[in-house]
């Protein structure tokens, strides 16, 4: 069984022999109202949502606990008072059943999502490129083996999800606003306005000054226009996703130049955005790329990428002790 509480969604998913039986999230509503995770919220709510969740998870899987044969859980990174619950609560449900408990880092289990066994799965092969796009990282990660993974180029600032939601909630949405902005840019023309790309390292990503751009740009137009995004809300979305893509697919240009490896895997919460997903596809009809992109399900955070590296980690007898603690920071190669 896996277990994932590391933001703000409470998942537990049982994987048989790589394959995937049942994986319950429970979203947190709660903070859509305060615009972003608010983390003493998110532990309160793991707290409640913790025991059901498990439950179900063993349910739908169709078995009783006493089948499971080891606990993975999410050490980190994330929220501490959001990882504790997940942590606390693995750790005695392996004691209580006499189990193995295995730690797994949650930026390693976004790209190991990829090795879930299913009828349509297309596993990568080492060595691959992932870009790993979420809420709280953007990195690009060549994977030269299950754990052994290299950070080749990161953001020096914002994480991608977070100029999505950030530029979101300059357009009134709620959050998180990612999803919105991709509903909304699909019924939009993305080369309605244009914003600029910023100036850093090859492999390196910057937001913070898109962001800074988009709001000047708004709050311009809203002054002489103060319908200005309720008349233009799909255009605007749309260029905003544009540029957005754009920059991801600059970055895995010069990555595949640089390392000639054209392998080229996606990971996070954003990876469930169309437009990059479009995008990939036509790189690998057209640039000879192969690429990779999980299903939906798994995109977003969610336990069954928790459970698939805990697998493969059981495999190894990768097990840790019970002494073991939370880390709120944790890199992907740790
Ligand atoms: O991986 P994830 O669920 O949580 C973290 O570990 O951060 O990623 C959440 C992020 C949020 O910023 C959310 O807005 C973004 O993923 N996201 C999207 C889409 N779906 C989720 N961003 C753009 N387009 C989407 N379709
Ligand atoms: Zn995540």
């Amino acid at each position: 069984m896996g277990i994932e509480s590391s933001c703000d969604d409470t998942s537990a998913s049982v994987i048989y022999n790589g394959k995937v039986i049942s994986n319950v999230v429970a979203n947190q509503e709660i903070h859509a109202k305060y615009g972003g995770v608010v983390p003493e919220l998110a532990s309160r709510a793991h707290q409640q949502n913790i025991v059901p969740v498990v439950q179900q998870a063993i349910e739908q899987a169709n078995i009783s606990k006493n089948d499971l044969s080891a606990i993975a859980f999410t050490r980190g990174p994330g929220l501490m008072g959001s990882l504790l619950v997940g942590t606390s609560f693995a750790k005695s449900f392996a004691l209580g059943l006499n189990i193995p408990l295995i730690a797994v880092n949650h930026m390693q289990a976004h790209i190991l999502a990829h090795f879930i066994e299913d009828e349509n799965a297309k596993i990568p092969p080492f060595p691959f490129v992932c870009l790993t796009i979420s809420g709280g990282h953007t990195q690009i990660v060549k994977v030269s083996n299950h754990f052994e993974m290299e950070i080749l180029g990161e953001t020096i600032d914002d994480a991608v999800g977070e100029a999505f939601d950030k530029s979101a909630k300059i357009l009134g949405l709620p959050y998180p606003g990612g999803p919105l902005i991709d509903k909304y840019g699909q019924l939009g023309n993305p080369k309605a306005y244009q914003f600029t790309k910023p100036k850093v390292g090859d492999l390196e990503f910057s937001f913070s000054g898109l962001k800074t751009g988009i709001l000047r740009f708004i709050q311009k137009n809203v002054k002489e226009n103060p319908d200005f995004i309720q008349e233009n809300l799909h255009n605007i979305c749309a260029s905003i996703q544009h540029t957005i893509v754009e920059i991801l697919m600059d970055k895995l240009k010069n990555t595949v130049k640089q390392t000639d490896i054209k392998h080229i895997a996606i990971a996070g919460g954003v990876s469930a955005n169309s437009e990059i997903r479009k995008r990939l596809l036509f790189a690998e009809k057209h640039w000879g790329w192969t690429t990779y992109i999980p299903k939906f399900e798994y995109t977003t955070d969610n336990a069954a990428m928790i459970a698939i590296a805990g697998y493969l980690k059981h495999l190894n007898n990768d097990y840790t002790d019970i002494s073991v603690t939370s880390k709120a920071r944790l890199k992907v190669t740790e």
